[in-house]
């Protein structure tokens, strides 16, 4: 195995029914890297990484992480990677400070020293005033927070975030990148969803542009840039081309009016 590569992905499809959500992809993160997977709704970036992290069987392809496979070496891979998931935290029932502890204990981390981390953690996010509040009460912006802190709790090598900034206020968006920059300082990798075109552009080395479960643009920020140059086009054109986003808002919001302006309250 080379050592460099933290994930590689090859020719993976999955089928829901009819819905081809991920159609034959390839892809590899290397170690260091922040790798975004941007693409707008339904594109198949959720279904993709809960195939990284065991939690779908592919139709077909290959996954390896760190050298190792995820429907077979599941629990290997869980305790080097800190995942923050698509769907809000489970364990409502709990506050952070039993969340946390409970972390600790499972992954078997010292528990005065994880206790420390995460108050720090949630003090820079602004939020360790919902330390022993339950989990359940907590607003959506919170919640995040504390799943973005579960993650990254064990120190793992490599992040696998759904859309992790999602919800989240200016101040702890500008956190979290400081918190995922540190992770990469450190040695550790990183591969995130996302579908808005700055935030891939903001925090990304390379990007991999998903639509209707296909790739249609790998690179780093500057070669997909150096493309669009050649096009004549910004970026940000080029990924709603690319996605077929680019139907005018305006026709859109025309029909819509068109549509709608006849029905009365
Ligand atoms: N459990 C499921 N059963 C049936 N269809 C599914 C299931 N999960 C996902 N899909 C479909 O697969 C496609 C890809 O969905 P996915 O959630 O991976 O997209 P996404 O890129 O993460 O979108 P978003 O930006 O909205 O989170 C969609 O058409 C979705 O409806
Ligand atoms: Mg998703």
């Amino acid at each position: 195995m080379n050592d460099n590569v933290m994930i590689s992905v090859n020719e993976l499809k999955k089928f829901f029914g009819d819905v081809k959500a991920v159609n034959g992809i390839s892809f590899d993160v290397k170690k260091g890297e922040v790798f975004g997977l941007l693409g707008p709704n339904g594109a198949g970036k959720t279904t993709t990484l809960k195939m990284l992290l065991g939690l779908l069987e592919p139709k077909e392809g290959n996954i390896t992480i760190m050298g190792l496979n995820p429907e077979t070496d599941e629990v290997q891979i869980k305790s080097r990677v800190g995942y923050v998931s698509e769907e809000p935290l489970i364990f409502k029932s709990l506050t952070p400070k039993d969340l946390f502890n409970f972390i600790a204990s499972i992954r078997r981390l010292d528990a005065e020293e994880t206790t420390e981390r995460a108050k720090e953690y949630l003090e820079s996010l602004g939020a360790l005033d919902y330390y022993e509040q339950l989990v359940a009460t907590l607003s959506h912006g919170n919640k995040q927070k504390i799943q973005i802190i579960s993650a990254i709790l064990h120190d793992p090598d490599l992040l696998i975030l759904d859309e992790p900034l999602a919800g989240l206020d200016a101040k702890s968006v500008r956190v979290v990148k400081e918190i995922l920059d540190i992770h990469i300082e450190k040695g550790g990798s990183v591969l995130f969803s996302t579908h808005i075109m700055e935030i891939a552009e903001d925090l990304c080395n390379r990007i991999a542009i998903m639509s209707k479960g296909k790739l249609v643009g790998i690179g780093t920020m500057d070669e997909l840039r150096q493309q669009a140059d050649k096009l004549g086009a910004s970026l940000e054109d080029v990924f709603l081309r690319l996605t077929e986003q680019d139907t005018s808002v305006n026709e859109i919001v025309k029909k819509l009016r068109k549509s709608f302006k006849n029905t009365k309250k």
